[in-house]
């Protein structure tokens, strides 16, 4: 039986601090509510010079490098994300180019902020099929280049910045993917968009004064579905693989707001010390989170080998997912 373990992980945030005190200025708003509502003191923002798969390109040369490989031994690249370079060429490919990685197959995801766990999960399976045996997984975005910084109710959240892993095949007992569970709901999409660019509203003069280049959000709604989700994802996940939420050592959640992730932690009686949040100091990223999270706690030893992980997320579409691994 193959298995598949993450062997490497890797993670990149812009140098530039954007503090709530820089957002009082911009916006009617005040680090009070921010941190009170939220959770987030600050989120990164990338330079003019940086590009989405530029971010991503040091996030997975980190993962690689603490992998054993290089970008040779690299058999597939997953690129999760919702602010991509450009729509064409696709980020993964243009992230293979530049870590030169070989020839392998290279698929973007967009599946907002679950798209990590999307890729992490079909990763899994295909290395389980024996197709493959090392895959790049990445979660990336410049999400600061599609807000609206007029807008309080959504500049406050998004940040910038890269994660990566290499998911590989394995014979090992101890490290492994138990199990996943994706889902989306669809006819809650409107909750969530970035609604021009594509091919519903190109790009015009007529679109961009009437609809604008900058993502809508229903906060109060996705509040209410982030919660819903998450905690179904993880519930069918931990029945699928029957587990005892006792036996999870960590839950690293989607970093969207810190009253999100308590929540769901509460509703699986998880102590805010099992939970991994670096929330504060970078905000939202989008599919980003997760594998930043994962990496800064695998670095910094909060994370050890043989733990049980529970990883979960929501985002646009409203899609959501939770994996269970023993790291
Ligand atoms: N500063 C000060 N006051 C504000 C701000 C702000 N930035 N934003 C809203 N307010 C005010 C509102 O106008 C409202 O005032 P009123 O009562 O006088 O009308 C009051 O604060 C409460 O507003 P709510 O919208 O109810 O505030 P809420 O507690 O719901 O917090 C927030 C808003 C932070 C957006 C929250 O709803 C949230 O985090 N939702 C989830 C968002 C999310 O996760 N998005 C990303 C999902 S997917 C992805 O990650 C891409």
């Amino acid at each position: 039986m193959i298995n598949s373990k993450i062997t490497g992980t890797g993670s990149y945030l812009p140098e530039k601090i954007l503090s709530n005190y820089d957002l009082e200025k911009m916006v009617d708003t005040n680090n009070d509510w921010i941190v009170e509502r939220t959770g987030i003191s600050e989120r990164r923002i990338a330079s003019p010079q940086e590009n989405t798969t530029d971010l991503a390109t040091h996030a997975s040369l980190q993962a690689i490098e603490a992998a054993g490989l290089t970008p040779k031994d690299i058999d597939f690249i997953y690129f999760a994300t919702t602010t991509p370079d450009r729509i064409m060429p696709n980020s993964a490919s243009v992230l293979q180019a530049k870590i030169g990685a070989g020839k392998c197959g290279a698929l973007d995801i967009y599946a907002a902020c679950t798209g990590f766990l999307y890729g992490l999960s079909i990763a899994d399976l295909m290395i389980k099929a024996g197709m493959y045996k090392n895959i790049l997984i990445v979660g990336a975005e410049i999400l600061s280049r599609f807000v609206d910084y007029s807008d309080r109710g959504t500049c406050i959240l998004f940040g910038d910045g890269a994660g990566a892993v290499v998911l590989s095949a394995s014979k090992d007992e101890i490290s492994k993917v138990y199990g996943h569970k994706l889902r989306s709901d669809g006819e809650l999409g409107e909750l969530l968009t970035l609604p021009m660019g594509g091919s519903q509203h190109p790009v015009t003069q007529e679109n961009f004064d009437n609809i604008g280049p900058y993502i809508t959000m229903e906060g109060r709604e996705i509040f209410k579905s982030a919660t819903r989700t998450m905690a179904k994802c993880c519930d069918d996940v931990l029945k699928q693989t029957k587990v005892d939420p006792s036996e999870i050592d960590w839950l690293i959640p989607h970093q969207a707001n810190l009253r999100i992730i308590e929540s769901v932690a509460k509703k699986f009686g998880f102590p805010m010390e099992k939970v991994i949040v670096e929330i504060e100091k970078m905000g939202n990223n989008s599919s980003a989170t997760i594998p930043i999270c994962l990496d800064r706690s695998v670095r910094d030893g909060r994370v050890e080998r043989g733990q049980n992980i529970l990883l979960t997320a929501f985002g646009g579409g409203i899609t959501s997912g939770s994996l269970l691994m023993r790291y």
